[in-house]
């Protein structure tokens, strides 16, 4: 890893948006005071005035009036197995993430291969704020204020060959940062750890590449600096910190299902008539709720969704 200088919109923890003010701006938004900025003009406000993340483009269809999980609820409570397996204390462990001078390379299925600063990267494209529901495999679930780039956006700009059937994504392979890539506690996974989507699922509108949450930069332990959301499938497809994207004509096979294929599949797509092999899928408990809630076909989403898996059985596809 390069050790480089803060880039100027990374903030500090201590700066980041209450609820009540991002809520305020929310209903502001709302009111379709919104309109696209280009990125750099975000960051620029957000390193000079200290401000919330604002005019960003607020897309109602997608966004439904959700109620939102807090900032504390959200980075306080979180899978990322590169440093433990308790998900209370990743938050504790996740300061040896430096993402200064992170790197990302591209390559693959496309003319040229790229190897881009992710300061530099993030610059090219407009932030969306997608406001969505994230369900874990395991059962708990949360409501999250996203920002990011949309995958499609990304894609566009890789340009990948017509062979492109895949897009394979890949974490940061570097045991200075991530204590159980050196300690292997964990040995259930494999590291570098690996996602994967089809490509019609990675250009699907709700597809985005996170770069921040609640209008601040990406916590460390959420996957800083940048991992995706794909909020119809289970968290485990929503790959941290990643590092690599390649464009692939084969399906890659995910970390989850090289450690266990009987229980995690390649799909992931949220399911309650699909049961976990070991538990129910039927329902849910949200972070900071007592009662479990149902879940919902893929995840609330199939509208937007349904479409890519036609003909498909899904309890084979799961
Ligand atoms: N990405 C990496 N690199 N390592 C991980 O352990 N855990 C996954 C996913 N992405 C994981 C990862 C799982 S199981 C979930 S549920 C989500 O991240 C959790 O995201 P959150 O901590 O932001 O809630």
């Amino acid at each position: 890893m390069n050790y480089l200088k803060k880039p100027s919109w990374q903030l500090d923890e201590k700066e980041i948006t209450p609820k009540e003010l991002f809520d305020k701006r929310r209903s502001f938004i709302k009111l379709g005071a919104a309109s696209i900025v280009s990125s750099t003009a975000i960051v620029e406000a957000l390193a000079k005035e200290n401000l919330p993340i604002k005019n960003l483009k607020y897309n109602e269809a997608v966004n439904n009036n959700l109620e939102l999980n807090t900032y504390e609820q959200i980075t306080s409570y979180n899978n990322f197995y590169e440093f433990t397996t308790s998900k209370e204390r990743v938050k504790y462990m996740a300061h040896t993430l430096d993402t200064n001078g992170w790197r990302i390379t591209i390559d693959g299925l496309i003319d040229k291969k790229i190897e881009i600063d992710f300061d530099d990267l993030i610059k090219k494209f407009t932030l969306h704020e997608r406001i969505y529901r994230f369900r874990c495999v395991e059962g708990w679930s949360m409501v999250v204020p996203w920002v990011g780039i949309k995958l499609s956006d990304f894609i566009k700009y890789a340009n990948p060959n017509s062979k492109a059937k895949y897009i394979r994504f890949e974490t940061l392979f570097d045991d200075d940062i991530f204590p159980d890539q050196a300690n292997m506690l964990f040995p259930a996974v494999e590291y570098p750890y690996v996602e994967g989507l089809r490509m019609d699922e990675a250009m699907n509108n709700l597809s985005i590449l996170a770069v921040g949450l609640y209008g601040s930069s990406m916590p460390k332990q959420n996957g800083a600096p940048i991992r995706l959301i794909v909020p119809w499938k289970y968290g485990f497809k929503s790959i941290k910190s990643i590092a690599k994207i390649s464009f692939v004509e084969k399906e890659p096979l995910n970390t989850w299902q090289k450690s266990n294929p009987k229980e995690y599949g390649f799909y992931a797509n949220v399911n309650p008539n699909v049961d976990h092999p070991r538990w129910s899928q039927k329902r849910e408990r949200v972070l900071g709720k007592f009662f479990k809630q149902k879940t919902l076909m893929f995840n609330g989403y199939e509208k937007e969704v349904a479409h890519l898996y036609k003909g498909m059985d899904l309890t084979k596809y799961f």
